[in-house]
């Protein structure tokens, strides 16, 4: 249950890697739609109000009558505090960062664990007393309550972040919960995830015909290669190339998933048809606008195409396969966000097309959706790829976008992406690319000549969800064996700078 946490999505994440499936719900979900779904236990999660500001999100305590196990973690456990009798005060011992946990009675959840640990802390108020019936088992210098239980009714809380990598034995303190505290069997495995989903696909499909548009990105290609696992041939995919993509990225599609699933594929080479749309743009939105509109109409030219064939051979396409995932469905416990830019997916086609949609990916999250690539036998260089905008290369080139400056953008993104995966950083970092600056010029000299080239911007971040994300701390000389290959081998580069700004306030990409 997210009431409004920074951690909601982490926390669902952490649940599955303990193999129990999980999924997001808001704090006002009614407690009976909550009961009929019949879940193995509940996890109320923190978030930023007082349990006593006006308005503060609370839970009907009927819900700690139902018979399932519950984990309040900080906020929730204040929440379960509140509602059952216990006392929250505001007191004046705020607990922000890293914070020695002492456990005075370890029960369920911390059984077998050090009775010092170090845990992850970020509250304001505090349990002061904890409810009839609970055993406060931790304490911290300034937390009474740092930890309680009540292993007749199952309910446990926590002040604590478990799902935080800072917090020691977080991942444990889930487990016990899970596995001891709510007899959740560990089942979500692979394998599992597979065999449910190419049942499922097949359960909604039939033998009906299928189309996917591939992007060259990692879901549309898993979401691809498991429709295909289910239904082979009744599917066709569709691969757009718009001509805004990385070195290499096009060919890759054709060949390696190809090879690697059997699927059949129409190649789309529009790349003159995006670059005559985009002549004369510089507006980043505009930009986004246009390639999108232009993915539509190709992409609407192909689907009819294919349609026409099959109704000759006497069936219908019926269905669109998307690559949606779990964080784009997720509803969440806060209010929509401002928009900062219009994202372009496959998605976002038009309603004359009328096609069902099948979404295969739709309870998962990007980790997951990794692995069950790995699982189906793509190569890793589509399972491991880093995210990729829909537009493409085309925000990466502060200014207009022509042919000559995409090689520049493309010459420099594949010098950027090689060292990186020679210095053996391209899994821990979310996303490294060049930005080309191209209305900007700035004098250097090479070989004792003058020379006014155009800089490009090295990004490159950390980040766990693209929703924030900090500069990554690239090593000294993986830095300057980029500088140098950049300003020697792409001609009209003569100058590298590295963007050292987090999100926020900056975002990930340029445009
Ligand atoms: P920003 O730049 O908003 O990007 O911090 C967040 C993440 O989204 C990617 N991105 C896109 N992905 N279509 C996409 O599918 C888009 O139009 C798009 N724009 C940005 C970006 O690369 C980062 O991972």
């Amino acid at each position: 249950m997210d009431f409004g946490a920074q951690y909601a999505q982490l926390i669902a994440r952490r649940v599955r890697e303990c193999h129990v499936y999980s999924e997001i719900v808001p704090w006002n979900t009614p407690v009976a739609e909550l009961i009929a779904r019949r879940p193995t236990a509940i996890i109320l999660s923190g978030g930023p109000k007082s349990v006593y500001s006006p308005g503060a999100p609370r839970v009907d305590p009927a819900l700690f009558d139902a018979g399932i196990p519950v984990l309040g973690i900080c906020y929730g456990h204040q929440v379960i505090t509140q509602a059952l009798g216990g006392t929250v005060d505001r007191t004046d011992a705020a607990e922000y960062g890293a914070t020695r946990l002492t456990v005075t009675r370890p029960g369920v959840l911390l059984r077998d664990l050090p009775v010092e640990q170090q845990v992850w802390m970020s509250h304001g108020d505090s349990v002061t007393a904890a409810p009839d019936g609970f055993t406060v088992t931790a304490a911290t210098p300034s937390t009474p309550v740092a930890a309680f239980e009540d292993v007749s009714r199952a309910l446990f809380g926590v002040q604590f972040h478990p799902e935080v990598l800072h917090t020691e034995h977080g991942m444990e303190v889930l487990r016990r919960f899970l596995l001891h505290g709510a007899g959740a069997r560990p089942s979500w495995t692979m394998v599992n995830i597979v065999d449910e989903a190419v049942g499922a696909v097949r359960a909604q499909v039939g033998d009906a015909k299928l189309i996917c548009g591939l992007s060259g990105g990692v879901d549309s290609a898993v979401a691809a290669a498991l429709v295909h696992r289910a239904v082979g041939d009744a599917l066709t995919c569709v691969f757009v190339d718009h001509g805004l993509l990385r070195a290499g990225e096009a060919e890759q599609v054709e060949r390696d998933f190809v090879a690697s699933t059997g699927v059949e594929l129409v190649h789309i080479k529009a790349a003159d048809r995006f670059a005559a749309a985009l002549a004369g743009v510089t507006d980043p939105e505009q930009k986004r606008k246009i390639i999108g509109r232009e993915f539509i109409r190709v992409f609407e030219e192909a689907a009819r195409e294919l349609e026409a064939r099959a109704e000759a051979a006497g069936s219908r396409i019926e269905y669109l396969v998307q690559g949606t995932l779990y964080p784009d469905v997720i509803e969440s416990g806060s209010p929509d966000a401002a928009k900062i830019k219009s994202h372009h997916n496959v998605g976002g086609l038009p309603d004359d097309l009328q096609f069902g949609l099948v979404e295969p990916l739709r309870t998962l999250f990007k980790d997951e959706v990794r692995r069950l690539g790995e699982e189906l036998g793509l190569p890793e260089e589509i399972v491991w790829r880093q995210p990729f905008p829909g537009p493409g290369l085309a925000v990466r080139i502060i200014g207009e976008v022509t042919p000559e400056r995409l090689e520049i953008v493309r010459a420099a993104d594949q010098i950027v992406r090689d060292e990186i995966r020679r210095a053996g950083l391209d899994r821990e970092i979310w996303q490294v690319f060049a930005v080309l600056l191209a209305d900007v010029r700035s004098v250097g000299v090479q070989g004792d000549e003058r020379t006014y080239g155009h800089p490009i911007v090295l990004r490159a971040v950390t980040s766990e969800d693209a929703m924030t994300a900090d500069w990554a701390r690239l090593p000294a000389n993986v830095l300057e064996r980029i500088s140098n290959r950049v300003v020697n081998e792409v001609p009209q580069i003569n100058r590298v700078v590295y963007d050292i700004t987090s999100k926020p306030p900056g975002t990930i990409e340029w445009e």
